[in-house]
């Protein structure tokens, strides 16, 4: 049996040709990053028209690849939510549209489920139950996840994404956009003690959500001060962006270990799967690796190339199959995220 998975929430244009064993075929990501990267973050109506431009050949490179014909496919996945409108709806239409001309099923995929699933892909093994820690431009979100079908929502941030604080943090410091890779380049020769950056939440342990919005105004204080800045014209010494850079990623990798350290102690859970682009942070990889070792939990986390948006994730759709989860021609976007789901 051979699934085309689509994935267009954000600004990846993506497919993935996948069979019921999960292996992957053919697996195509087209990148909007050049398109966004002067406005140093996603601009949705720019991703919604990218979409459109580049699904079908996207597509048709990964059938090309996976040397299969739309025929054989025996169903249509694409991510539904959650997302930018615009965004999704290019793919949920172009699902349906092959799903209706092949007379194929059409399987829906919750966008984070994905994500942690992505996880079962790259390990080869059972990841269930575990708690599943997505950490993206667009979410920090921690789940109790019982099987590919049951995800119930345990917290998520109240403001920005972890992601979303690495781009803007980025952009104050004159740094590229993606935010996050350019960060970690920057913090390189930094000292993470220079700056004492808030930690939000780090100590409560009423709740597991994440703060991030407090941490941006924090840093932007650090370098510009109270009164209004025009970060363009702002001069900052390299030592400065550095240190900076380096205080501001140590103080997100604590707040994001701290907190699955406690999703874990709360749902007594031994096995943690992360994924989403941040997860692809080299210095978070390893201080959760250490963190997660000293308390026996075994940890997956998705190859940085399964961690940004790609539709081989989508592979979770197999077992919606599996489970008869068909969907009909109503289903539409959900661009938020609807809990608990
Ligand atoms: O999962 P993803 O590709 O898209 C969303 O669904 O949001 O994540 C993109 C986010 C961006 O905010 C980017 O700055 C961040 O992931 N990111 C990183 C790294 N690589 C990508 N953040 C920290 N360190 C990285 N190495
Ligand atoms: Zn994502």
């Amino acid at each position: 049996m051979i699934v085309l998975t689509l994935e267009t929430t954000c600004d990846e244009t993506a497919a993935a040709v996948i069979t019921d064993q999960l292996q992957v075929l053919a697996s195509v990501v087209a990148s909007q990053d050049a398109l966004h990267e002067r406005f140093r973050g996603v601009v949705p109506e720019i991703a919604a028209r990218a979409h459109v431009q580049r699904l079908l050949p996207v597509v048709d490179e990964a059938l090309r690849r996976a040397q299969v014909s739309l025929d054989e496919l025996a169903a249509v996945a694409v991510a539904n939510t959650p997302g930018l409108a615009g965004s999704l709806l290019v793919g949920l239409v172009a699902a349906k549209t092959l799903s209706v001309a092949l007379r194929k099923p059409l399987v829906a995929v919750n966008h984070l489920h994905a994500h942690v699933y992505a996880c079962r892909l790259a390990s080869g093994v059972d990841i269930f139950p575990c708690v599943g820690f997505i950490v993206s431009g667009g979410h920090t979100t921690l789940y109790r996840c019982e099987s590919p079908s049951r995800f119930e929502w345990l917290g998520g941030t109240i403001d920005d994404a972890a992601g979303e604080a690495f781009d803007k943090v980025a952009s104050m410091l004159g740094l590229p956009y993606p935010g996050g890779p350019a960060i970690t380049r920057a913090a390189a020769g930094g000292n993470a003690a220079a700056f004492a950056f808030p930690r939000p939440f780090l100590r409560e342990e009423s709740h597991l959500n994440f703060s991030f919005s407090g941490l941006k105004t924090a840093v932007r204080y650090a370098i510009a001060g109270r009164g209004p800045c025009d970060f363009a014209s702002l001069q900052l010494a390299p030592g400065q962006v550095a240190d900076v850079a380096a205080s501001f990623q140590q103080a997100v990798v604590d707040c994001l270990v701290g907190r699955a350290l406690l999703a874990l102690r709360r749902t007594g859970l031994s096995r943690l799967c992360v994924g989403g682009g941040v997860a692809a942070n080299r210095l978070f990889r390893q201080q959760l690796a250490a963190a997660t070792a000293a308390v026996n939990v075994e940890l997956h986390i998705a190859p940085p190339a399964l961690c940004t948006d790609n539709a081989v994730m989508g592979a979770i759709a197999v077992e919606r199959l599996r489970a008869g989860a068909v969907e009909s021609l109503e289903l539409d976007v959900l661009p938020g995220l609807v809990r608990p789901i």
